[in-house]
């Protein structure tokens, strides 16, 4: 039996998005099919519906989720039907390259649900990085659901879906932050400003927040900075270096993904610091630097892809964070909206004051 439910559809290339009834099917082997709680409004859905990503349209928006697993296929042992689930971008596959040493936080082979969702014409719908949660119901690989404890709240969980756990797992897996580090973050937005609570998390002793927008800093430095700094008004790497006795940081987060950032994250860092990479650049983006800098300066230059997260470690975890009132996800929803209110939400992200607005069905 297939399910006809009410979800967001990015018809064409920059248009507006439309909320359609679409057709789900029923869950084939390996497949679950989520009721949806609440879904966190991304650039990354935004960028679908501008055709940054790929022409594969019409676009079932949405992919930072959690939700209540109605049914699921054969084969399928590791949730079952009421299970309250966060969803993600990485089911591992378990064979490939890196699976099979020991790494299946780097996946090289990771997949969704075979099946299509369709509009109700027929067309098959290509769902936001493999999820496409802005809709009463969607169908997923099994793998891309993630038990977690019941008791938290959807909204602010869900964002662990996507871009705060892309931040806080900058800082704490790829950056390897710990107890007395000093660490950087430049570029506060949500996925910084999860760098910075990840930092907080890991017992960081600074944590300096850069930015070129003073709301931006204030928000920072309620979620756990210890210092800002405005790099349109000041350099960012003397500012970085001065509050942490002329060295640099032990950690410098870049979180927004442009060549002049990532210069003053490698500057702003101390000899044999590290630089984590999680803003994502644009292809036309090239960046020069003197080669002997990269040698002389030691440490370790890393790029971050979804925080390097395994969802099966990593979001039980800081779920039961949440829960003890260690890791306040709640600061990241900044409004809760319906499910026809996506288009607005658009607007208002670039805006400055939104951190998240999120879904909630
Ligand atoms: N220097 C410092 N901060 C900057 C600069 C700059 N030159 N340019 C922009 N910023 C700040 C913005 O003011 C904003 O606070 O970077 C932040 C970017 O935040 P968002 O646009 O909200 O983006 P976010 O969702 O946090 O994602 C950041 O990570 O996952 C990637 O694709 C994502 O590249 C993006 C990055
Ligand atoms: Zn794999
Ligand atoms: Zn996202």
């Amino acid at each position: 039996m297939a399910h006809q439910v009410r979800a967001v559809v990015a018809r064409a290339k920059g248009a507006p998005v439309s909320l359609e009834t679409i057709i789900v099917p029923d869950p084939g082997p390996g497949e679950a099919l989520v009721k949806i709680e609440a879904c966190g409004v991304c650039h990354t859905d935004l960028h679908y519906r501008e055709g940054g990503i790929n022409d594969d349209f019409p676009f079932l928006l949405g992919h930072e989720a959690a939700g209540i697993v109605e049914s699921v296929g054969e084969g399928v042992t590791d949730v079952a039907p009421g299970d309250f689930v966060i969803l993600n971008w990485r089911a591992v596959c378990g064979q490939c390259r890196a699976c099979r040493r020991g790494r299946p936080q780097y996946c090289f082979n990771t997949h969704n649900a075979k099946q299509k969702m369709t509009l109700l014409d027929g067309t098959e719908l290509s769902p936001a990085l493999g999820i496409g949660a802005f809709a009463e119901k969607t169908l997923v690989a099994a793998g891309q659901c993630t038990k977690v404890d019941p008791a938290a709240s959807a909204a602010a969980v869900g964002l662990l879906g996507c871009g705060v756990m892309a931040g806080i797992g900058a800082a704490i897996n790829t950056g390897n932050v710990g107890r007395g580090d000093s660490v950087a973050v430049i570029g506060c937005g949500g996925v910084g400003d999860a760098a910075v609570v990840g930092s907080r998390l890991a017992g960081a002793a600074k944590i300096i927040a850069v930015d070129i927008d003073d709301r931006k800093l204030q928000t920072a430095k309620k979620l756990g900075a210890t210092h800002t700094v405005n790099s349109r008004d000041s350099d960012a790497v003397e500012a970085i270096r001065e509050l942490t006795g002329g060295f640099g940081a032990d950690v410098v987060i870049e979180a927004v993904g442009r060549p002049e950032t990532y210069q003053q994250a490698f500057y702003g860092r101390d000899l044999a610091g590290t630089v984590v990479l999680v803003g994502v650049p644009t292809p036309e983006m090239k960046l020069e630097l003197p080669l002997l800098d990269v040698f002389g300066r030691g440490g370790a230059l890393k790029s971050s892809w979804y925080g390097d997260c395994l969802p099966s470690r990593d979001f039980p975890m800081l779920v039961d964070l949440y829960l003890q009132g260690r890791l306040d996800l709640d600061a990241f929803v900044t409004e809760t909206i319906a499910l026809d209110e996506v288009e607005k939400a658009f607007e208002r992200m670039h805006g400055g004051d939104v951190l998240r607005s999120v879904v909630v069905l």
